[in-house]
């Protein structure tokens, strides 16, 4: 088989998936532009990969145009813990719908396919369960998290009359819970929130009774999805789930944390934010069929090799 290099874009480069889908990339032997506003990404998660000489970073806001040229476009820019995406909110809905409109824009330019990083959340506090890319979603217009739920919806949106009115090239995938070393220690999402709490033997905050459940996928799995996605055939758009079935209770977490790192961290309870969700588990029938994809790393192998990471960190 033929091998093609491809000039490929990432935005969000360097944040945590980003790092990782660049560093895939350049493993796959292809040239990567990372461009990155640095809100949330760091350089650190990416400092292994200036020296090589396929890999370009680009300090770059998406809510401006962009103009350069790329073969694929992978739109991760966003910020996507609710500490972060709440910090500006404003900014975050403009971050999704702007960037989507100027990677968009750039995508029918060059004619560059295009992949847009999607959540979960656009199912909101689902009311069916699992849920599947045909539930649309239960989400507050004017909530806190709206911002960022909202924002993402509206990206669909226009990723499809992008596709249906100018024939980009487009993928939706809608991301789950996803975790792995290089998560911001600060970004108030439970694995980091457990795990940076254990390591520092700080007490454990259970938000509610900890009976929600959440499934967590490991960030190589995650990504392994992603590339898969962008290489199916122009007919194939999405939205398709990615994200790990496996579903537990927040408390399981928070004991398999505390088990893992040998804490001796106590757990307490704190009130619900607000819309958090009480249940989250992709159907990923849809996943498995076009893409042939299953996650393969289980969850306390994945925590180990996050709880590592952070060891390293702090
Ligand atoms: N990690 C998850 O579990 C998860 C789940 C669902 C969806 N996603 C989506 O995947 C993408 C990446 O998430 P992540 O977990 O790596 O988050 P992250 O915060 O680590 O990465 C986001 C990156 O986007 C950059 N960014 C933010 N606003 C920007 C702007 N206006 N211009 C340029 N860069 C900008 C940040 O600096 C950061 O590097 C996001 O779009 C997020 O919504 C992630």
């Amino acid at each position: 088989m033929s091998f093609t290099r491809k000039r490929v874009l990432v935005t969000g480069g360097a944040g945590f998936l980003g790092s990782h889908l660049c560093e895939r990339l350049l493993r796959d032997g292809h040239d990567v532009l990372c461009v990155d506003n640095y809100f949330t990404g760091r350089r650190d998660n990416i400092a292994q990969l200036l020296q090589n000489p396929h890999f370009e970073v680009m300090r770059h806001d998406v809510t401006f145009p962009l103009y350069v040229e790329v073969d694929e476009i992978y739109n991760l820019a966003c910020p996507a813990s609710p500490v972060h995406y709440q910090f500006d909110p404003v900014q975050t809905t403009k971050t999704s719908v702007i960037g989507a409109i100027n990677m968009l824009g750039l995508a029918k330019r060059v004619g560059a396919k295009v992949l847009q990083a999607s959540t979960s959340e656009v199912y909101g506090d689902p009311t069916v369960h699992p849920q599947s890319e045909d539930y649309r979603g239960s989400v507050s217009t004017i909530g806190l998290r709206a911002c960022y739920d909202e924002g993402k919806r509206c990206a669909e949106t226009l990723f499809f009359d992008y596709f249906r009115q100018n024939k980009v090239g487009i993928k939706v995938m809608r991301i789950f819970n996803t975790y792995g070393p290089r998560m911001h220690p600060n970004d108030g999402r439970v694995v980091s929130n457990f795990i940076v709490q254990a390591l520092h033997g700080e007490d454990i905050t259970l938000y509610g009774t900890g009976s929600q459940t959440r499934a967590f996928c490991f960030v190589d799995d995650l990504i392994d999805g992603m590339i898969r996605l962008m290489a199916t055939s122009p007919e194939i758009t999405g939205p398709v789930n990615v994200g790990n079935p496996h579903e537990i209770p927040v408390r399981e977490l928070a004991e398999r944390v505390i088990r893992l790192t040998r804490s001796a961290s106590r757990i307490v309870h704190r009130p619900l934010p607000q819309d958090d969700p009480m249940q989250r588990c992709p159907d990923i029938t849809l996943a498995r069929s076009l893409l042939g994809w299953e996650p393969r790393v289980n969850l306390d192998e994945g925590l180990a090799l996050t709880v590592d990471y952070f060891r390293g960190c702090l």
